[in-house]
């Protein structure tokens, strides 16, 4: 069974999720999920496109497994479809849909490859949603069903586990700015919804605990939060509160804080949160995935844009905070393709107040940067220097935080492949491989073949990977 790497050295690893490659989600029984029914309406995805096709991840496995061997990747992380594994979001469980995640763990193990699985990366089976949702408790206790199962199966072989990826935008971007599915636009609600997340991970960690399992966590979408001026602090410390502190609070203290509770009343409600809810959160992580792309500056609302246009990258829009005090993101540059700041001081800063918080060993889950990718190699490939600056830029950041003292085992580029990039569609390019829209085939970016070096170069040293 595959262990958090030990930090001796900092391993490397890059990830996926299910939806944004895998297609076929018609196959092998597989049921709708929320973001089958969200990017079927107009409107709601940039380009208009779906998941139905992706990268064809389902059926060209093998070539994907064989492009991590490439990489040399310690581990790999990606997402398990919990409409594939239980295709109405309970009971009845769809053995060819555990059938997939064996020949992918079964495929990463033969190539030395140690899998890293999260249970939800955002497809919850639309049965779910049509009873009400994250919102509604319930989905908490068939999440933690669902875990259960997945964990019977493959936890002979996978022993690093995330229950969730990005609550923050399961909760936030889902059901309070409605840019992500369901697309729910229900401001307040989304605390609820956020709750039911914790809740659903604390047992899912607890029921995967019993069974032995000590490899268990969850990844967050942390951000530093910086106000550009003290008249921003108010808004500021809003937004750590919605980002940061509704999951730290509960998964090291057992508790939302007193602040939070202010801007956020329905997390005082004892029908919300159940005597218990918190002690089953409290604790129950192994380890913390943290996901970095960008800071967010934080400014006032009257400053810089006005009513002109936002100079806000994708999600970051005061809808996604309800409660918080009005606000503009300030994002400097240089920007990505997604409009984030590119920041590397950030990582380094969240790594180590991640570590001083939580004590727990920690993985840089997801790190990386969309950008227009126009420019061509002798031999056609994409030649991406924008991008191999920026992930080497935050690795060395990563080692910074390590040399710091802060517990870091591992960093994960994101992402193998050009993917579906959610409701940016196919727009956002974030791979270390280019994917022909039309045929799917797949072609290594110079990005691919540099990070495949520096692997190498870090796998081979006892100390800090050197950066090219
Ligand atoms: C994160 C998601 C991931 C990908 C990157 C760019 O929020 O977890 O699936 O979309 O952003």
């Amino acid at each position: 069974m595959t262990r958090l790497p030990d930090g001796r050295t900092l391993a490397f690893g890059t990830a996926t999720a299910a939806y944004q490659v895998e297609g076929a989600t018609a196959a092998d029984g597989r049921g709708p999920s929320i973001w089958d029914t969200f990017a079927a309406r107009p409107g709601s995805v940039l380009d208009g496109s779906d998941g139905r096709v992706a990268c064809a991840s389902y059926r060209r496995l093998d070539e994907d497994l064989d492009l991590l061997a490439g990489l040399g990747v310690a581990f790999y992380r990606f997402s398990v479809a919990w409409p594939r594994v239980q295709p109405t979001g309970s009971g009845a469980v769809e053995p060819r849909g555990l059938a997939y995640y064996d020949r992918l763990v079964d495929g990463l193990l033969e190539r030395g490859i140690a899998p890293m699985a999260t249970l939800y990366h955002w497809d919850l089976p639309q049965p779910l949603e049509d009873a009400g949702g994250w919102p509604v408790r319930d989905t908490a206790l068939r999440f933690a069903d669902y875990a259960t199962v997945v964990h019977d199966h493959l936890g002979d072989r996978v022993g690093v586990w995330a229950t969730h990826n990005e609550p923050w935008c399961a909760a936030y971007l889902g059901y309070a700015a409605g840019k992500h599915a369901p697309g729910r636009r229900e401001g307040d609600v989304a605390h609820r919804a956020a709750h039911h997340l914790l809740l659903g991970h604390g047992l899912a960690a607890a029921r995967m605990h019993e069974a032995g399992a000590d490899g268990v966590g969850i990844v967050l979408n942390l951000a530093p939060v910086w106000p550009e001026r003290p008249a921003a602090a108010r808004a500021a410390d809003g937004i750590d509160a919605i980002r940061n502190r509704v999951w730290l609070g509960p998964l090291v203290d057992g508790a939302y804080d007193e602040g939070l509770r202010a801007i956020a009343p329905a997390l005082d409600d004892s029908r919300l949160v159940q005597d218990g809810d918190l002690t089953t959160v409290a604790g129950s992580c192994d380890w913390l995935g943290v996901n970095y792309y960008t800071p967010e500056r934080i400014d006032t609302s009257d400053v810089g844009g006005g009513d002109g246009p936002a100079a806000d990258g994708v999600g970051q829009e005061a809808s996604a905070y309800p409660g918080a005090a009005p606000l503009r993101f300030a994002p400097r540059p240089p920007l990505t393709a997604m409009g984030w700041e590119v920041e590397p001081r950030g990582l380094e800063e969240l790594l180590l107040a991640t570590h001083r918080r939580t004590g727990l060993p920690l993985v840089v889950t997801e790190n990386g940067a969309a950008y227009a990718d126009e420019r061509r190699a002798a031999d056609g490939s994409v030649d991406d220097p924008d991008r191999i600056a920026y992930l080497r830029d935050h690795i060395a950041a990563v080692e910074r935080a390590r040399a710091a003292g802060a517990d870091v085992r591992a960093y994960v580029a994101w992402t193998l492949l050009d993917n579906f990039e959610w409701a940016e569609g196919y727009t956002k390019k974030f791979g270390l491989v280019e994917v022909d829209r039309a045929d799917q085939t797949r072609t290594p970016k110079t990005s691919y073949r540099w990070y495949a070096d520096v692997i190498h170069a870090g796998a081979s040293a006892s100390g800090p990977a050197p950066i090219p």
